[in-house]
């Protein structure tokens, strides 16, 4: 079931649920128009509401998979998603991607989401490493990771070819113990 919003402009921070599904479509197209860090551009994210009502009981149903959004006013915005490796060699330790509408960043909401995937990832007793890729411009990005415990790992270059030009991204990660 979908929390019911107050209205009262607090952020909630909860699991997405099918229901979801037309709102995130909507979110994810105005976030790929916002910013240049993301893997997708605007209008990239082109999948059905079917398709992406999938993905979302997918991420519900794996024991090692994190789909939540921030919602202020009964609306998206803000969303992560963290998926572990599909194998026992690999279950314990996955990627995830996080973006916050760009009028709301700035207010903590970036900082809530992550830390509930680490509280999370604690509780979940498979996790034991939180991975990330990010782009070695984005400095608000690496800046939030670094204050939530992440380190540096490496570097992939050319990570990303955007209008004509390259970006090498930084890989960062947080053990779970
Ligand atoms: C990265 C992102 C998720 C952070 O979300 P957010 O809600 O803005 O983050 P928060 O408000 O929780 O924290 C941001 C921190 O950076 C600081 N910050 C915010 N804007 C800043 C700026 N322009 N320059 C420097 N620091 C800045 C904030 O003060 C805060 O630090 P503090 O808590 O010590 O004061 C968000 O900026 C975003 O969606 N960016 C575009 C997509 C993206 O880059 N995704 C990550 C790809 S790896």
């Amino acid at each position: 079931m979908k929390e019911i919003s107050d209205n009262s402009g607090k952020v909630i921070i909860r699991k997405a649920v099918q229901s979801d599904a037309k709102g995130l479509i909507e979110y994810l197209n105005i976030i790929g128009g916002e910013s240049n860090f993301l893997t997708f551009g605007i209008g990239e994210f082109g999948g059905s509401i079917e398709e992406e009502e999938e993905f979302i009981s997918n991420a519900l149903n794996k024991e090692n998979a994190l789909f939540i959004v921030a919602e202020v006013n009964g609306n998206i915005v803000g969303n992560l998603n963290f998926s572990g490796g599909p194998r026992q060699r690999n279950a314990h330790v996955g990627e995830f991607g996080v973006s916050v509408l760009k009028e709301h960043c700035g207010k903590g909401i970036g900082e809530k989401l992550i830390k509930y995937l680490i509280n999370w990832s604690k509780k979940s007793e498979i996790i034991r490493k939180i991975n990330l890729r990010v782009r070695n411009d984005n400095t608000v990005g690496i800046y939030l990771y670094k204050k939530l415990g992440f380190l540096e790992e490496g570097v992939l270059k050319r990570d990303f070819l955007i209008n004509g030009e390259f970006y090498d991204s930084l890989l960062m990660g947080l053990e779970i113990n």
